[in-house]
């Protein structure tokens, strides 16, 4: 939540920052701005919306200075007003800030007291009164912030302009990200390597606690006990062109388009030539596990909940499931021996980070599967699977969603096999399905027109239903996530075996229902389900195969053939023809699809 970035060097700062903010707008898009310092003094340029109306402020009033900080807001504490637009400045000191300062009211009582005028309704202002009065108490800028950064309680990722210090930028983490970038003449900030790629590819990411003095020529580093610290410079193979839109019109639309390619990218590593199973070494023998524990949040929980059921089938093996942000308040028990699977595309998200620590607490190892690999997430882990789906930049999460499910069919034919749960041959028919679903997402991807056909009637609908049983209920629910996410309508999934206890009141001619019903075992009691709908006089949209479709297609509203698959890997091709129904849905709604509102890519708050 919340993107920032900074820059010191010999050139002008607010081009660069305006790119950063672009490459970090995903974070949050409520309002944006940015501060230098020119001749020594801090300026500043704010807009309330999305950062074209910064870009068109600052055509009309450029800010010129060499050293300079930017910010892209997800609103938490105060309304997505200008007044509330970071930097928060004084006379001397501008500060931008991604996470929540906990403690800020008694931080700014005890400001307002000490005759502090505030400007704003944010926590982070209280960052810059502090700092500024520790300067006024005769401490330079670096004593001012350290003791500043003691006095916080919460989470923050900072950067920090100081008037009169134009060769001078300070860097500060606790909690939330923050990316260091080594120029030739140049040095930078940012929430993520992303927003540094066009500059460079030489990084350091900040551990927890620590704090930087930036400046042209170098970069130095403190622990939280101030002690001066050498941190690792990594290279990045982030590069400056894997954000384009190519030919498609959103990046949404280029990430669903993309899945083929990210689950066999995904895919490689874990399978030998010969198309066996070769998962790296992993820090627990599946057999000694007494049980699994699956945390995540939004869409990463939908594939933890797939996940919870291939581990139970093919493996044999309990799984507990919940949500990040449930998990450790209800201070569940946790097993000796026991394994945490934390999923998260961005790897920053605070509740699952929350809810890693709390199994590690307990013992558990840690095993996450996470799209970017220098994540807070991957780094707490005791072992990384990674999804290789590349940046994901539309807010709703597509690709990153099937290589999750990619890694965890991996993970779970692996446990089978280590465990003896399955016969040698069926785990080798599910990969040899898995390999293949590439292929068939591309025969999905090749019928996108019948799902732009079909989201035209979702133009003037309120309401709409999703359901599906066993592997498809997550399914479901992921479906109705998507729509509601992009496109603003209601909607709601359900396992269709539950409808009949409650969701059956809402049926009526308008409600349009999606059914996933691939012609598996549970094919037959989902037909049941259609009927109780049909009968209703609800508009069933059926998403089966041929022999499902050739079954029923003739009774429903509208039926669509998919590929047919082995049932077990049914999750990753269903995913696509919800995605592209969102997708259309929300185009013909004309709603913001990559950047919806109240949302924010990466959410760093609890
Ligand atoms: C929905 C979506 C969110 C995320 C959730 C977790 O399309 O993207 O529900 O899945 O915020 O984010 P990560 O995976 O980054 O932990």
């Amino acid at each position: 939540m919340c993107g920032i970035v900074g820059f010191i060097g010999k050139k002008q700062a607010a081009p660069f920052l305006l790119e950063g903010l672009r490459r970090l707008e995903y974070r949050g898009y409520d309002s944006a701005g940015i501060a230098t310092l020119d001749g020594g003094k801090i300026t500043k340029v704010r807009a309330q919306g999305h950062l074209s109306f910064l870009t068109e402020k600052l055509k009309k009033n450029p800010l010129s200075g060499c050293v300079g900080i930017g910010h892209t807001r997800w609103a938490t504490h105060g309304k997505p007003t200008e007044a509330n637009a970071h930097p928060h400045s004084t006379d001397l000191v501008a500060v931008v800030h991604n996470g929540i300062i906990e403690n800020y009211r008694e931080l700014r009582a005890l400001l307002e007291n000490k005759g502090c005028i505030f400007t704003s309704d944010t926590d982070t202002e209280v960052i810059a009164h502090l700092i500024s009065d520790n300067m006024r108490h005769g401490m330079t800028p670096q004593q001012a912030t350290s003791a500043a950064l003691k006095q916080l309680d919460g989470a923050f990722a900072l950067g920090i302009l100081f008037a009169g210090h134009d060769d001078l930028l300070i860097g500060a983490r606790r909690g939330s990200p923050l990316a260091l970038g080594h120029g030739a003449d140049a040095m930078y900030l940012g929430s993520d390597a992303l927003a540094l790629a066009p500059q460079t590819n030489k990084i350091t990411y900040l551990e927890d606690g620590d704090w930087a003095e930036l400046y042209t020529d170098r970069i130095v580093i403190h622990d939280s006990s101030d002690v001066v610290v050498e941190r690792k410079i990594h290279t990045s193979s982030l590069t400056n062109d894997v954000i384009g839109k190519g030919p498609y019109s959103h990046f949404m639309l280029k990430e669903i388009f993309e899945q083929p390619s990210v689950i066999k990218a995904t895919l490689e590593p874990m399978i030998t030539k010969d198309h066996a199973l070769a998962l790296p070494a992993l820090p627990f023998n599946w057999k000694n596990v007494p049980r699994l524990t699956i945390l995540a949040c939004g869409t990463a929980s939908y594939a933890g909940l797939v996940g919870k059921y291939w581990f139970e089938q093919l493996a044999q093996l309990p799984v507990e499931i919940d949500l990040a942000s449930e998990f450790r308040y209800r201070e569940p028990p946790m097993p000796q021996g026991g394994v945490a699977i934390i999923i998260s595309q961005s790897g920053e998200t605070a509740d699952t980070l929350a809810a890693l620590h709390y199994a590690k607490e307990r013992g558990q190892k840690i095993l996450s599967i996470v799209n970017v690999p220098q994540s807070s997430i991957a780094r707490a882990s005791d072992i990384v699977v990674p999804t290789l789906a590349g940046p994901e930049i539309g807010v709703a999460s597509t690709k990153a969603f099937t290589a999750q499910l990619t890694v965890l069919l991996a993970l779970a034919l692996d446990a089978a096999r280590t465990r003896g749960t399955q016969p040698d041959s069926r785990i080798q028919d599910i990969l040899t399905a898995l390999c293949d679903i590439p292929n068939k997402i591309g025969s999905v991807l090749r019928q996108e027109n019948v799902f732009q056909e079909l989201a035209q009637g979702f133009d003037t609908v309120s309401d709409v239903l999703y359901l599906g049983r066993g592997l498809l209920y997550p399914l479901a629910m992921e479906g109705a996530l998507k729509l509601k996410e992009i496109s603003y309508i209601h909607a709601e999934g359900y396992p269709a075996g539950e409808m009949k206890h409650g969701p059956i009141a809402l049926i009526d001619e308008k409600l349009p229902v999606v059914f996933m019903a691939p012609s598996d075992v549970l094919f037959e009691k989902t037909l049941s389900n259609i009927q109780e709908v049909t009968a209703r006089g609800g508009k069933v949209i059926l998403l089966s195969d041929k022999k499902g479709v050739d079954a029923i297609g003739a009774s429903v509203f509208r039926a669509v053939s998919l590929p047919s698959v082995d049932p077990i890997v049914s999750p990753l091709l269903y995913a696509v023809p919800v995605q592209l129904l969102a997708y259309h849905a929300a185009v013909v709604r004309g709603t913001n699809v990559d950047q919806p509102r109240n949302l924010a890519k990466s959410v760093t708050v609890e």
